[in-house]
């Protein structure tokens, strides 16, 4: 057994194949800048292999804020010269405050920002911002499916759109390590999975990018915002109740926050229909649980695995995706399917309004006495239904804050960049 349940490559990966089902070229873009920005930071060698492995991971999510702004749709060539702005916001946003790195996430905030505006700002990190922005528009000159870009592009640009110590770390590096000529070849993937190997985030760490991400995916749709959280806090009640171990306390953790990380790929129609989905529809929805699978599957352990790809199983065989009986299910992935019931019962769906107590108590003893669902969770959720969901409360006015805060922020960071996007678009006319 391994000594962490998840590890920091692991965490890696997850975020890898999530970003793969939400576009292929935003995944190769993602990894090439991150593997170029991670390239010039090693050419200073003043940074400690965490710091490279936290940046590393910030440049792979620079353009996660498309998610927002483009779902699983996103055209990098309009993604990358056009609407540059909203996606740089929101990336930096969920950065700043779902995840752990704090004030790094200036480096994406300003990652479309040119360099001769860049007197308009102050950011305590803005030589990363630098390198960073010339990573992104090296791997997308090297596109060539980029229209409007000419071969001396960097070289006409350089003091006006990249820092000129930015593009002479870039060549460092380069005669340093040959990164581009990795880039052609398959080996920089494994040389990218190796800088996660060798460091160890700590919980915190790990938990805040994996947060990050998930709340990210949700972020589209404020219900599911809230489901995600529900189900996590109630599944760790839950195990608290019937005296999990500490190890299948994080396994609870880990697969309950992802178990719905597959609605990435689910149109945004859907997930916030506000009628009973039609047969097509319902079709469409229970993918979820597929496109779940296929993230995590192979990447984290399977008891982890399982706990996130088993939520709608019924211990009567009537679940999906897989019909499972009880004797095939752990109780922990019994625990999550109550759980996520519980989520969809007490709170407000776009389907249906939020359940009373005691319609949700009834609900559930129901699904338990005819053999649907774990009857122990569900006696220990009944009996104990004040505690949990006033614990559950707390937890989501909290996040209802930061969702809120991000919503408000958006905005006032928007009207700023729109005073410099004039500035950007007339400097090169004056
Ligand atoms: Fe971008
Ligand atoms: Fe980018
Ligand atoms: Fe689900």
């Amino acid at each position: 057994m391994r000594a962490e349940l998840v590890t920091t490559e692991d965490i890696f990966n997850v975020i890898s194949k999530t970003l793969g089902i939400m576009s292929a070229k935003v995944l190769s873009h993602g990894e090439i800048v991150a593997y170029i920005f991670y390239n010039m930071l090693k050419e200073e060698a003043s940074y400690s292999d965490n710091e490279l492995a936290e940046w590393t991971m910030i440049a792979m999510l620079h353009d996660i804020g498309a998610i927002k702004t483009d779902g699983t749709n996103v055209d990098l060539s309009v993604l990358e010269t056009k609407n540059v702005w909203a996606h740089s916001i929101y990336g930096y946003l969920f950065l700043r405050y779902l995840s752990p790195v704090g004030s790094k996430a200036d480096a994406v905030l300003y990652h479309h920002l040119a360099y001769n505006l860049h007197n308009q700002i102050s950011c305590p990190y803005m030589k990363e911002a630098e390198y960073l922005t010339l990573a992104d528009k090296m791997d997308v000159f090297m596109r060539t499916d980029i229209p409007g870009m000419e071969r001396d592009y960097f070289a006409k640009k350089a003091g006006i759109d990249f820092s000129p110590s930015a593009m002479d770390r870039f060549n460092r590096a380069q005669k340093h390590f040959k990164f581009l000529e990795k880039l052609k070849t398959e080996a920089y993937r494994e040389e990218m999975r190796e800088i996660f190997r060798k460091v160890t985030f700590s919980e915190k760490q790990k938990r805040g990018f994996l947060e990050m991400l998930v709340y990210a995916i949700d972020f589209r749709s404020q219900q599911t915002v809230i489901h995600t959280m529900s189900t996590k806090a109630f599944s760790l009640e839950i195990g608290k109740l019937m005296r999990v171990n500490k190890r299948d306390m994080d396994a609870l953790y880990y697969g309950s926050l992802l178990h719905d990380i597959g609605k990435i790929a689910i149109p945004l129609s859907i997930l916030e229909c506000p009628r009973r989905l039609t047969d097509e529809e319902m079709r469409i929805m229970k993918a979820h649980v597929i496109i779940t699978d296929r993230i995590l599957n192979g990447v984290l352990d399977e008891k982890v695995a399982r706990i996130a790809t088993r939520h709608h199983e019924k211990l009567d065989g009537s679940g999906y995706p897989l019909g499972l009986k009880e004797t095939e299910l752990s109780n922990l992935e019994q625990y999550v399917a109550v759980a996520d019931i519980l989520s969809a019962l007490y709170s407000k769906r776009s389907y249906k309004e939020a359940f009373p107590p005691e319609k949700v108590k009834g609900i559930l003893q129901s699904d338990a006495d005819n053999g649907k669902i774990n009857k122990e969770a569900v006696k220990a959720v009944i009996d104990n239904f004040d505690m949990i969901t006033r614990n559950y409360e707390t937890e989501r006015n909290d996040t209802m804050e930061r969702y809120k805060e991000i919503l408000d922020q958006y905005d006032s960071i928007y009207q700023k960049f729109k005073v410099i996007d004039v500035k950007q678009y007339y400097r090169d006319k004056i």
